[in-house]
């Protein structure tokens, strides 16, 4: 997005400086795997969002770059640990750590991306280091207990709507209101606006991860650059397989419980099947819907807001943009 390309620029540049730092780094084995994520590029959107938080409120995003840097590290951190989880054999288009190296090598390596994550954090201007510091590791931890949920979630078949919300929030949605906030923070914005901009952020992550749940079965291969129907694969509780569950008749139900559990079916085949069952029961769009309205109340907070309104308006134009990606 043209608005943003000057906060690009300084963010991608802080980020390939701590590429190379990274990948000069012993122990090699460690290190190397940390430099690897961070070139595979991403959309780079959580450090983007704590620069454009800080600009907001008309301060130097400058400000903000050791808490953008320290969204990053966390959030590929994340990703190393995730693609265990996950079992997951793609990443940004790429092998995934574990599968390039070995179990081992990324938890270590994501141990240490973490720790690096709050190193970093810890270099912003002293004065607003302790309220970083402590919505950064409130945040880690929620993010955490997200993916434990999303865990337990693959074989608790009670799933909710509501537990499915709450999930999503933790592991994915709050790291996006934090990256917001720390912005805010630096930019010594008021308490009631770190707080909308916050809750924007959120509503804006509970989309986002709703329509990655839909781009899993639904995204072209290639652009996408995770394996396709990965969330299938593992009896992942997304809003689709959940509504899929409320909608089926009993032979639907009967068959969609067969493909979740059934030793028999390959991979490629239970991947087909859920999704013509998907499309039969129309829950693609019903994610669709369920996203829009979490942006709706995002646009909301984003009102709420005093700042400068063409500022507004390009945080809003970019949210939107974010929320059509195709990949
Ligand atoms: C992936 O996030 C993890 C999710 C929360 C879905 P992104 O889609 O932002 O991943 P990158 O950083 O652009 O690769
Ligand atoms: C990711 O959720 C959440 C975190 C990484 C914390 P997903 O498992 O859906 O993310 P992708 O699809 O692998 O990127
Ligand atoms: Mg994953
Ligand atoms: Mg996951
Ligand atoms: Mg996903």
């Amino acid at each position: 997005m043209q608005a943003y390309s000057s906060l690009f620029t300084i963010l991608n540049q802080a980020i390939d400086q701590q590429q190379v730092s990274l990948g000069k780094a012993k122990p090699q084995e460690m290190y190397e795997p940390m430099s690897y994520i961070l070139g595979l590029g991403g959309k780079r959107v959580r450090p983007l969002l704590t620069l454009v938080g800080c600009d907001l409120f008309d301060a130097n995003p400058k400000e903000a770059i050791h808490a953008a840097l320290a969204v990053e590290l966390f959030h590929n951190f994340s990703l190393i640990h995730d693609d265990i989880l996950d079992n997951a054999p793609l990443r940004r288009g790429n092998t995934t750590v574990h599968e390039k190296w070995n179990h081992n090598i990324a938890l270590l390596s994501g141990d240490g991306m973490m720790v690096k994550a709050f190193e970093v954090l810890a270099k912003s201007n002293k004065v607003h280091v302790p309220q970083l510091l402590n919505l950064f590791s409130k945040t880690g931890l929620e993010v955490c207990e997200g993916q434990q949920y999303d865990m337990n979630f693959e074989t608790q078949d009670n799933v909710s709507v509501e537990n499915y919300i709450h999930m999503i929030t933790y592991k994915t949605a709050v790291l996006l209101g934090c990256s917001l906030q720390m912005g805010a923070i630096c930019a010594g914005a008021s308490e009631h606006s770190q707080q909308h901009l916050y809750e924007f952020g959120k509503h804006v992550g509970i989309a986002f991860q709703i329509l990655d749940d839909v781009l899993d079965v639904y995204a072209n291969d290639e652009k996408f650059g995770k394996q396709v129907g990965g969330d299938i694969i593992s009896n992942k509780k997304t809003f689709m397989l959940l509504d899929a569950f409320e909608l089926a008749n009993e032979a639907q139900t009967k068959e969609l419980n067969n493909l979740l559990f059934s030793k028999e079916i390959s991979n490629s085949e239970k991947v087909k099947q859920v999704t013509a069952l998907y499309n039969t029961l129309g829950v693609k769009e019903l994610a669709i819907e369920e996203a829009n309205k979490h942006t709706d109340i995002a646009l909301k907070h984003l009102e709420e807001l005093e700042a400068n309104t063409a500022k507004k308006n390009s945080l809003k134009e970019f949210a939107l943009h974010l929320l059509n990606r195709e990949v």
